[in-house]
């Protein structure tokens, strides 16, 4: 599928139709798809350098809609795509408030229909009034939604973390987002199983170096979903846009709130092995919960009792949406 087919969807749909996000750049890539029994040998090695119990497995997806993943599809299969959409340059220093993205626009513009989307972004500030974490996870299916999604923000008194389950209505993502789109359908999948930390790295860059070593020359992208059952974990909720410029990662982490939130988390995002010549993030996860708690994941704070489940697809094509082009490449944590 070349990006002509894709612009001249573009051409076709969007723009005439819609005045929201006008004519979205976009540029896509196919992507290298290794076996899953060989990306499951590759886990099953790098792992251990990170974690004592490792398992990593080709099955069947589980029923994703059940405990504990709660996701709006049951599976991760049919057309796995990757998408990056925005970026970092749109919030640092200073925020572009006009980006604000319709996810119904976006399944539409890379030809997904039904669109399961899971990923990790900035939330709908429109919405709430404020900036906020979104932790992407719903279904569009024929123009019908069905929304999952939750929003994450700091509270009037700076203070706890607040999370917003998104009604039917409300299908918006801002400034940037880190998303795996597929019809939501069985199929094989990745399982993934580790417990107890016994290195540095986080769960998923142990994952994504693991990955980056053994296929260097190819381009791998990988998305879904991990819980983390036991222990805690470092996550950040972003404050209000600032009204001075941020301009390094101290400011930013000064700006950022952090906190160490209770397991179990659900988190969604994606991964790429390689920067592709498409100015990406390389990974991207955020979490929700059952009891109020989200945000964007760091790493766990609790070694001993950290167990993670994850189920993961591999995507075949890329597509990156309305790039920043003054862009850096700091703030991407
Ligand atoms: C969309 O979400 C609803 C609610 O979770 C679910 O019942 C339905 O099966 C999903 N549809 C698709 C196409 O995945
Ligand atoms: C899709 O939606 C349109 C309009 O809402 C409806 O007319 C059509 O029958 C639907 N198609 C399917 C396959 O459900
Ligand atoms: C989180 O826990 C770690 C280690 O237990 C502690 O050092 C840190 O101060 C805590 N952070 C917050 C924001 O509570
Ligand atoms: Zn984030």
């Amino acid at each position: 599928m070349s990006f002509v087919i894709l612009a001249f969807i573009s051409v076709l749909i969007k723009c005439p139709i819609m005045a929201l996000p006008t004519c979205l750049p976009l540029e896509s890539k196919a992507l290298y798809v290794p076996s899953l029994t060989s990306l499951a040998e590759t886990l099953n090695e790098g792992l251990k350098s990170n974690f004592a119990e490792v398992s990593v497995e080709v099955v069947e997806c589980p029923d994703l809609t059940q405990e504990p993943f709660t996701l709006a599809s049951k599976g991760l299969g049919g057309n796995p795509k990757i998408i990056e959409l925005g970026g970092n340059p749109y919030l640092l220093p200073l925020v572009h408030k006009e980006k604000v993205y319709d996810l119904k626009n976006i399944a539409k513009l890379v030809g997904s229909d039904p669109a399961f989307i899971i990923g990790a972004g900035a939330g709908p500030n429109p919405y709430i009034g404020v900036n906020c974490e979104g932790i992407y996870n719903l279904n569009i299916s024929n123009g019908t939604v069905n929304q999952l999604s939750r929003i994450s923000k700091i509270d009037k008194n700076d203070d706890k973390s607040e999370q917003i389950t998104l009604p039917n209505t409300e299908t918006r993502a801002a400034l940037m987002a880190n998303l795996l789109i597929t019809e939501g359908k069985p199929g094989p999948v990745i399982k993934v199983h580790v417990k107890r930390r016994i290195g540095e790295d986080n769960f998923i860059t142990t994952i994504r170096k693991a990955i980056e070593k053994k296929y260097q020359d190819k381009n791998v992208g990988m998305g879904g979903v991990f819980v983390l059952k036991e222990g805690k974990a470092k996550q950040h909720v972003m404050r209000d846009f600032s009204k001075t410029p941020i301009e390094n990662e101290e400011q930013l982490n000064n700006w950022l709130k952090f906190y160490n939130m209770s397991a179990p988390l659900i988190a969604v995002g994606t991964l790429v092995n390689a920067d592709m010549d498409l100015d990406l993030r390389v990974q991207h996860f955020h979490s929700f919960s059952h009891h109020g708690e989200a945000g964007h994941y760091h790493y766990d704070t609790t070694p001993e009792t950290a167990e993670y489940l994850g189920y993961f697809t591999l995507g075949e094509n890329i597509y990156r949406i309305d790039r920043p082009i003054n862009t850096h490449s700091w703030g991407r944590d």
